[in-house]
């Protein structure tokens, strides 16, 4: 039996044989394929991170900015302010990928990061009208193949939930001038305050960083009624706390993981190949998500 599933997925989807692709149990990976292609994408919801899994993490050997970096430019910040965050990223982004400390260890920097850059940028009054221009000239990009995986669940109607501890208002407009903000996605993230004027003066809701989205994904389950009717999952993150972005959801059938496995690769193999269904290694595409979803909707 498992020499026919392998032959099957093989032929089907071709792209999950490139050598870029690790699996810990390639069987498991095709039954769950096959399980969800059975059940249809009525049945189907995918949850995504933002930043370096939608997003690009390198172009042309480039690292590209994530939403809290596209704030780096000289219409909302000063240089001053620049040189703190990016001294704040030196620190922490270390620590934040770090295979050797647990996520109870990292936890504490996480906290301490986010909520001193969310004070230096509410410090510089940001003005949500200069938002769009920020993100117009920064290097952000999407992963290629990115519009075939967007427009392709709106065309089946699989709701897109993008989950990021990144800035909510900046992802929005990134995937809004890439024009593929369509109906069916939608969005937890740390969002901007603006006061009547426009200027930031606070961050909403409760703070989301990498290792507190089980507890985010369960605060928002509520709200996200219709994906509560979905019980097949497809997971894509570049963090192993982007596994418990799916924790909100009550009744899973069947849950597929794509893991990003963009930067410290030699030392975060294991540990990725250990937890997540799909290892990518330091692929840049959207070619496997793209067939997988191809072949079960
Ligand atoms: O969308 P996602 O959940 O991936 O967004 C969080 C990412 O943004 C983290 O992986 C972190 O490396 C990055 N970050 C940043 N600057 C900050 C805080 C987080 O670049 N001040
Ligand atoms: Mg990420």
């Amino acid at each position: 039996a498992l020499a026919i599933w392998h032959q099957l997925t093989k032929s089907e989807i071709p792209e999950l044989a490139k050598a870029s692709v690790l699996m810990r149990d390639r069987s498991r990976v095709e039954e769950t394929i096959q399980a969800m292609q059975r059940a249809g994408p009525d049945a189907l919801q995918v949850i995504s991170d933002f930043d370096m899994t939608l997003s690009r993490f390198a172009h042309n050997g480039k690292r590209c900015p994530t939403t809290h970096n596209i704030l780096d430019n000289d219409l909302l910040i000063n240089d001053a302010c620049k040189k703190m965050i990016r001294q704040l990223l030196n620190t922490y982004y270390p620590i934040e990928i770090d295979a050797t400390r647990t996520v109870e260890e990292k936890l504490p920097h996480m906290v301490e990061w986010w909520t001193s850059v969310h004070e230096l940028l509410i410090q510089q009054k940001i003005r949500r009208d200069l938002l769009a221009q920020a993100v117009k000239q920064s290097s952000a990009m999407l992963r290629e193949g990115y519009k075939v995986f967007f427009d392709r669940l709106q065309e089946q109607q699989v709701p897109l939930l993008i989950f990021s501890a990144g800035l909510g208002d900046i992802l929005e407009e990134v995937i809004r001038q890439n024009h593929v903000f369509h109906p069916n996605v939608h969005v937890i993230s740390n969002y901007m305050d603006f006061d009547q004027s426009g200027v930031l003066r606070a961050f909403k809701g409760q703070l989301i960083h990498t290792f507190n989205k089980r507890e985010g994904a369960l605060l928002h389950a509520a709200h996200f009624r219709e994906l509560q009717e979905r019980p097949n999952v497809l997971l894509l993150g570049d963090s192993l706390g982007d596994l418990t972005m799916a924790d909100g959801v009550a009744h899973t059938q069947h849950a597929l993981t794509i893991g990003f496995l963009n930067d410290q690769v030699e030392e975060r193999k294991e540990s990725f190949v250990n937890s997540y269904d799909i290892v990518l290694v330091k692929d840049e595409t959207m070619d496997v998500p793209n067939a997988i979803l191809n072949y079960i909707t």
